[in-house]
């Protein structure tokens, strides 16, 4: 009897809180316009407003000989590639899928590529085949990122069947352990025949990408320290494979190589040393959510994906387990409905109205994915819910276009590239 009793204490003192919570006016604002300018669809959105000021902080945080270079993969779309090169004077490009490749180089003719990982032969070849006259003129805007021995050899024998010359970064492992040269005596042999082969290949720069430092586990009052630690960890390293360069290969070393790394969670880090001279962000110019970080706090989120309520049940109901339902509706007044969304299932999450979740015991759609919420949401059928993407790469290229918000009102619609963009024509 007693411990029912106490059952019962808990499970009210236990009891979640009420999150639901209406619009505030930006959504609510975006909510009124979409009704009419989405087509009754799932669509993406990006503020302009919240980019210009995510890229003045990049701009403020970089040293003022680094060059910024933005990332393709994170930034899918030619429109806001364009904006972002116009606003930053940046012509330097990184890119990690052929297809874009092929249609970049193309379309822009004053700009610097570098891959942001090894293409296997094939792509190289496939890229080299689809080239038209001009852009074979213009292979020398391109630095092709390699990792191996075994790699560099297969891109020297294609370089002399075409009798063409490659650019030539080498990926350096300073911690990531992603693969790429780790050492001194792997650097060499790449150096070794790059230097044999003059006509063929050109050592354009090292590439050393450090993501694991963002990551790296530590008590919120020491992450500064640590940051910077393991910041210094990677500056060793790199600093050591420069030197073995300048040392070994002198005839290798200018100071035009392209010396890449960092991202979008460590790019801060190297305001006050002097280690990369280009730096890559994409990311962290939309902040999608798994981006956050304490030291990224000056970045707000630009990006959002936006989609229909189809159907508001007052009820929200498991098969088979009716009556529970009921009673975890009343218990926690965050299950108290259910929403049926256009769509669903994207990497990301709930983010407005207030109080919406992802329901898992139910299950994912990408059809018509549930959103349980509390009824203070105050949503009726054909709202729109907004949710916040994880990651930009993947999810931006799920849709066909982006509908571009300035000033709190979508002003344009700007086309994400297609996958297979080289094969089609693009605007
Ligand atoms: C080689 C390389 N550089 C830089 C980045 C940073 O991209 P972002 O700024 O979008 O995180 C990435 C991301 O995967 C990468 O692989």
């Amino acid at each position: 009897m007693e411990w029912i009793l106490l059952l019962i204490i808990l499970s009210f003192l236990l009891r979640p809180k009420d999150r639901g919570k209406p619009y505030n006016q930006y959504f609510s604002l975006l909510n009124q316009q979409l009704q009419k300018k989405a087509g009754g669809q799932p669509s993406q959105l990006v503020d302009l407003d919240t980019v210009d000021s995510n890229l003045e902080s990049v701009q403020q945080r970089l040293n003022g000989k680094t060059k910024l270079r933005l990332v393709v993969k994170s930034i899918p779309c030619l429109s806001l590639i364009n904006y972002l090169m116009e606003r930053t004077g940046s012509r330097r490009l990184m890119v990690f899928h052929r297809p874009f490749l092929s249609f970049l180089h193309r379309y822009y003719h004053d700009v610097d590529f570098l891959l942001g990982k090894p293409l296997p032969i094939a792509a190289i070849m496939k890229f080299w085949h689809t080239c038209d006259d001009d852009q074979k003129h213009r292979l020398h805007q391109i630095q092709w990122l390699i990792d191996s021995p075994e790699r560099l050899r297969q891109y020297l024998r294609f370089a002399r069947q075409q009798n063409i010359k490659l650019n030539i970064n080498v990926e350096v492992d300073i911690g990531l352990h992603r693969g790429g040269v780790s050492s001194a005596a792997e650097l060499s042999v790449l150096l070794g025949l790059i230097a044999d082969h003059p006509r063929y290949l050109n050592f354009s720069g090292l590439m050393g990408y450090e993501a694991h430092i963002a990551k790296l586990p530590s008590l919120p009052w020491r992450k500064q320290q640590q940051l910077l630690r393991a910041r210094d960890e990677v500056a060793k390293r790199f600093t050591q494979l420069v030197s073995f360069i300048q040392q070994q290969f002198p005839n290798l070393w200018h100071d035009q190589l392209t010396l890449n790394g960092a991202g979008s969670q460590t790019y801060m880090l190297y305001q006050n040393i002097s280690l990369f001279n280009d730096i890559s962000v994409g990311s962290a110019l939309l902040m999608p959510k798994d981006f956050e970080r304490p030291w990224l706090r000056g970045h707000q989120a630009a990006y959002f994906i936006a989609t229909p309520v189809l159907k508001k049940l007052n009820q929200f109901e498991l098969p088979f387990l009716e009556k529970l339902s009921k009673t975890i509706g009343w218990w926690n007044p965050n299950w108290r409905q259910a929403l049926f969304i256009y769509g669903g299932f994207w990497k990301a999450i709930p983010e407005a109205p207030g109080g919406l979740s992802l329901n898992r015991l139910y299950g994912r759609s990408s059809n018509q994915e549930i959103l349980t919420s509390s009824s203070r949401t105050a949503l009726t059928m054909d709202d729109f819910v907004f949710f916040r993407p994880q990651q930009s790469e993947a999810v931006m290229l799920e849709f066909e276009d982006l509908l571009i918000v300035r000033r709190g009102q979508i002003v344009e619609k700007w086309p994400v590239l297609s996958r297979s963009i080289s094969e089609v024509n693009h605007g």
